[in-house]
């Protein structure tokens, strides 16, 4: 038995970061366009801009997409049965209508090769979603659109810094999001980042997050309290103490409403200082991912995704099929008492939490509701390193 647990996910700040963030506080708006520069460097992108989290950046886009279309009634986005049901968040929020598509077993994303049977006049977007890290193949869907008036939109929220043949995920298409909250790959509490590439639209992007509110100096305070509660919360020690504590601040129920207001220039002033360590936050990642692949690959009972060619997956989590869920239920505590916190994340696929996105039939999504249900998901986050991931082996080989 552990007396000290590692989360299951979370940047590792430093000093330097709080200290930044506090000097945030009082910046002008320049650091924005410092940041912007930054991460127009690290991504290779001409626009991009700030907001509060991943879903507004999601529900920019839609309202850009919306002002874009030929038709009025071009409503359907088309995104994949498992994923984060805050997604269907601004989709009801822009009056427009999910439709989804199963996700493929070997590559745990969505199955690109379903999509064309769901593309019809009312469709607007296909939303490619880079689960867990885990790149989603983008380059079919926008052949399959070529030529047609369907967008294409990644939704990167969870997978900064996964790059295939040295390009980011979310800059193949016209268009591609971002999320910075607590919990993803790097994070400046919360945020998000849109991304696009045709200039024509940059006024309209732009016009649309100046609307946005600014939120009063007291709950930006209040926000750089949370940054410095969150930066002591990651780290295994007083994790352990907290964790009482933190649990109330874990996601578990869905969530029914987002807000959307301007990014602060307390977050843009840690993510400036943030992105100095940018590489080795992401390599490691990777790296953790690599090793985790090691234990499982070829492992009966066990499943991982197969990882495209060329690409170098920045996990924010990494997935894991268990095919025997009393072994599931068993690893969950074994690894627990170890020290190790696993998560299963959305229990259940997108059209058993809404029943009304199913279509006839038994169950149109098996593979995305078989995922769902045998997920066990493992931390690869800078923090974790051999001791640790030699623990994990430890115990999947004592309980096979
Ligand atoms: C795949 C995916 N897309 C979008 C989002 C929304 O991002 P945010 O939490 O920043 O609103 C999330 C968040 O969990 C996500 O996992």
């Amino acid at each position: 038995m552990s007396l000290t647990k590692m989360p299951t996910a979370g940047t590792p700040y430093v000093f330097s970061d709080m200290f930044h963030a506090k000097i945030g506080l009082f910046q002008s708006d320049r650091v924005f366009s410092k940041f912007g520069d930054i991460l127009k460097e690290y991504l290779n992108v001409e626009n991009l801009l700030f907001i509060n989290s991943g879903t507004t950046a999601n529900y920019i886009i839609y309202k850009v997409l919306k002002q874009l279309r030929q038709r009025a009634d071009q409503v359907e986005i088309i995104l994949p049965a498992y994923t984060a049901p805050s997604l269907l968040l601004p989709i009801e929020a822009e009056g427009l209508t999910p439709v989804l598509v199963d996700i493929d077993p070997i590559t745990f994303n969505l199955d690109t090769t379903n999509v064309a049977e769901k593309l019809n006049s009312k469709t607007l977007a296909v939303m490619p979603v880079h689960m867990f890290g885990l790149p989603c193949e983008v380059e079919s869907l926008l052949k399959l659109t070529d030529g047609s008036d369907i967008f294409i939109l990644e939704d990167g929220a969870s997978a900064l810094g996964t790059t295939v043949n040295n390009r980011h995920i979310g800059t193949t298409a016209p268009f591609g999001f971002y999320s910075l909250n607590r919990g993803k790959n790097v994070s400046t509490l919360a945020g998000g980042i849109i991304v696009w590439k045709n200039d024509d639209y940059s006024e309209l992007f732009q016009q649309y997050v100046n609307e946005l509110t600014t939120l009063p100096a007291l709950a930006q305070f209040i926000m750089f309290l949370k940054f410095v509660g969150l930066s002591l919360a990651v780290r295994p020690f007083p994790y352990t103490l907290m964790s009482p504590i933190v649990s109330k601040f874990k996601y578990t129920t869905l969530h029914s409403h987002f807000d959307s207001f301007k990014y602060t220039t307390m977050q843009a002033a840690l993510g400036v200082n943030l992105w100095k360590r940018i590489d080795f936050l992401t390599n490691q990642r990777v790296k953790n991912g690599l090793s985790l692949s090691g234990i499982f690959q070829n492992r009966p009972g066990y499943r991982i995704a197969t990882i495209p060619e060329g690409a170098n997956v920045a996990f924010n989590q990494f997935p894991v099929i268990v095919e025997n869920l009393e072994t599931r239920k068993l690893l969950i505590n074994r690894l627990f008492d170890a020290g190790i916190e696993t998560t299963t994340l959305y229990d259940h696929p997108l059209h058993h939490i809404f029943p009304e996105l199913s279509e006839s039939g038994n169950d149109p999504y098996s593979n995305a509701t078989y995922l769902a249900e045998h997920l066990l998901l493992f931390p690869p986050h800078a923090q974790i390193g051999s001791r640790i991931i030699s623990k994990i082996q430890e115990v999947i080989d004592t309980v096979g």
